[in-house]
């Protein structure tokens, strides 16, 4: 604890005397929550982060979540610095769309209209028309759909999946997933609900069709915590990483959540659902952010052009 503490007070330290403002997502660990929200910075979902992190007069940005957090924000702020705790933090989303091969399955669809996942890396960014968060995915192909476009989306098939037959959109989906996400169960929620009757089921969209018809709510991370805080009921299971309890039980210190199984059985396992990229960002390497040459974000300025387009478009789409 005494470790702890000292950390924090060493952190906070460092913000100030850089002008630095921590920029952390609801899934990092609650202790880097917590000195996000104690320094008058954020924690947010991917979309909120992005926004926060252009409109905040810092000279640098310190972005805990992964990868494609700390590009998105270099992309909107070229000027400013960014530093993540460590560049390793990825996404099984970013991983499973290569820039080349994306753009070479574009390429034989000429006719559609591109809209990515924010959990992408800058080059596949740069090829698309539109970038879109989970918290505004529906209503961007909602738009598009009226406009009379065909969309190719990638590369989250399970998100994908989810808009096509909320909006009736026709959407052609890259083949990729969410490690975390595609554990849960459509079984093992289902037993928990008989456990818990008056449960209300959360359900982050990243996650499979079977769990996504269980839900009572389906939205991004901020929109869940709206949801637990918003909704009567006492008691809920929760799809998505384990980080956003923090934040829950925060706003809600009189509910209960409960993780979702991953397994078939009702059993729930809050260690499970811990995406091992954001579990990356600790306090020590949040520590010595500043001393490191290895965790700086930069984007080659050709490509961060290109990327910023469909970016400033999703960020302008829904202010
Ligand atoms: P949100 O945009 O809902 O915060 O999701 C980001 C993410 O990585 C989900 O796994
Ligand atoms: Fe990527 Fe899934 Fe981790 Fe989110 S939880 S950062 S989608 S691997």
């Amino acid at each position: 604890e005494q470790e702890k503490s000292d950390y924090k007070a060493r952190i906070k330290a460092l913000l100030q005397q850089h002008n630095a403002v921590l920029v952390a997502h609801y899934y990092t660990d609650p202790i880097i929550q917590e000195l996000a929200e104690e320094t008058g910075g954020c924690v947010a979902d991917s979309l909120e982060m992005a926004r926060f992190g252009k409109e905040h007069p810092a000279d640098t940005l310190i972005v805990a979540g992964v990868k494609f957090m700390g590009e998105t924000a270099k992309i909107l702020t070229p000027h400013k610095r960014v530093l993540m705790p460590t560049l390793e933090a990825t996404c099984s989303l970013d991983i499973g769309c290569p820039a080349d091969e994306f753009s070479e399955f574009c390429d034989q669809h000429p006719d559609r209209t591109v809209v990515v996942y924010a959990n992408t890396s800058a080059a596949v960014k740069a090829r698309a028309d539109w970038v879109v968060t989970s918290s505004i995915a529906l209503d961007v192909v909602e738009h598009l759909d009226k406009c009379g476009e065909k969309i190719l989306w990638a590369p989250d098939k399970h998100l994908g999946a989810y808009v096509q037959k909320q909006t009736g959109a026709d959407v052609l989906l890259w083949d990729g997933a969410c490690i975390v996400h595609e554990e849960f169960k459509a079984r093992g929620i289902e037993d928990l609900k008989a456990l818990y009757p008056g449960a209300a089921v959360l359900v982050h969209p990243e996650s499979p069709q079977a769990v996504v018809e269980l839900a009572d709510v389906v939205g991004s991370t901020s929109q869940l915590i709206q949801a637990a805080e918003t909704l009567p009921n006492r008691e809920f299971i929760v799809a998505t990483d384990q980080g956003i309890f923090f934040k829950m039980q925060q706003r809600c210190p009189d509910k209960v959540f409960h993780v979702a199984p991953t397994a078939g059985s009702g059993a729930s396992c809050r260690s499970c659902a811990n995406c091992p990229w954001m579990a990356m960002n600790a306090l020590d390497n949040l520590a010595d952010v500043f001393e490191r040459t290895d965790n700086e974000i930069f984007v080659d300025e050709a490509l961060a052009e290109q990327a910023m387009r469909p970016l400033r478009r999703m960020l302008e789409f829904k202010k």
